[in-house]
């Protein structure tokens, strides 16, 4: 079906980092009919919220970037939390999506989905052919159900359901709770704080070996556009950076950014997770998508957001 500008799209989790992204993105490309709403009014693991907001709203286009989401920290402290949130968000979108006969359906899943010892760079094809990360694994397997149930729907029912694999993503709105964020937010929070209170050393976790890719929120919401905007016949795509960093190189940059002059130091008891994880994005390069932030710009309008919002960033608690 065609759809236009005007279509109404529903974003799924349109006040986090990946959705306020996203909203803004589809603003910028003329799509102004954008509905969403916060966890405290709808709460997508219900079945009645979500059916109640479908026949309410009538979205034509459906993007889910709802979930319980954290670093090694949180997944290891709710393991169930993470794993039962995000399957039964799944399961109540695209349920309510096939009984609304949505066209066009977007699933966020991640690239920690992918086995801990895939080849390198991880091709789509790659899922499900080994043991994943202990650290993130009850996550994993709910993102994993998403992706399958887009590949479900699209073979029993012939929709344009499909997933998107982002690599770690970083930029304004994150999540700069210490027990809940992810890698970049608390090496921003951990770093500025010490040199605010002028402590000579700052220990931060792991060897600072593993390699990552960071990918600026805005330039996954191009991709995101991108692919919503195209009618190929595909599954599921990467979303990835060029560039591959290790974890201390990247703490060094942070720390150029804060202009932090005390020493880093890492604690080597604490998990890496994964030693590399890289994804291959040939795929919706090919449609037309490139990354645009580099590393340092993304990480400097990050810290700017984060000084300007500081006292008003939320604790994010899982619950
Ligand atoms: N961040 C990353 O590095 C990364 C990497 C790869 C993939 N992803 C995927 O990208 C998607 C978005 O992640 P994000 O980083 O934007 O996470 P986020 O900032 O934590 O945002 C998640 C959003 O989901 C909403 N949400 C959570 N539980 C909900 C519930 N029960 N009912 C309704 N809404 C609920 C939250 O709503 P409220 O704010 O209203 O509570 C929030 O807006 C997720 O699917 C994640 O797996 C993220």
């Amino acid at each position: 079906m065609a759809f236009n500008k005007k279509s109404k799209i529903f974003i799924a989790g349109i006040n986090g980092l990946v959705g306020r992204s996203l909203k803004k993105c589809l603003l910028k490309h003329g799509y102004t009919n954008i509905c969403g709403e916060s966890s405290a009014l709808i709460d997508l693991r219900k079945s009645n919220d979500v059916i109640k907001f479908f026949n309410t709203e009538k979205p034509e286009i459906v993007i889910n970037a709802a979930a319980t989401v954290g670093g090694i920290l949180a997944n290891n402290k709710y393991p169930y939390n993470f794993c039962i949130d995000n399957s039964l968000i799944e399961c109540n979108i695209i349920e309510n999506c096939l009984i609304n006969d949505i066209k066009k359906y977007i699933f966020l899943s991640s690239s920690c989905v992918y086995p801990k010892k895939s080849n390198q760079p991880i091709k789509e094809e790659y899922l499900l052919r080994g043991k994943l990360e202990p650290t993130n694994e009850f996550y994993a397997i709910a993102k994993i159900l998403g992706v399958k149930l887009c590949e479900a729907a699209r073979k029993q029912f012939e929709k344009n359901y499909f997933s998107v694999f982002p690599c770690n993503l970083y930029g304004p709105h994150d999540n700069f709770d210490l027990e809940t964020s992810h890698v970049i937010p608390a090496l921003i929070r951990k770093i500025h704080e010490a040199k605010k209170y002028c402590v000579k050393e700052v220990e931060l976790w792991g060897s600072g070996e593993p390699l990552r890719e960071f990918l600026y929120v805005d330039d996954l919401s191009e991709g995101i556009v991108t692919l919503m905007q195209q009618n190929k016949n595909e599954t599921s795509y990467n979303i990835g950076s060029k560039r591959e960093i290790k974890i201390y190189e990247l703490a060094q940059i942070i720390k150029n950014i804060i202009d932090y002059q005390g020493k880093l130091k890492w604690n080597k008891k604490m998990p890496d997770g994964t030693p590399r994880k890289k994804l291959e994005t040939s795929k919706i390069n090919k449609i037309g998508w490139k990354e645009k932030h580099s590393l340092e710009d993304g990480l400097i309008k990050t810290y700017k957001w984060y000084l300007k919002n500081l006292k008003s960033l939320k604790e994010k608690k899982i619950n």
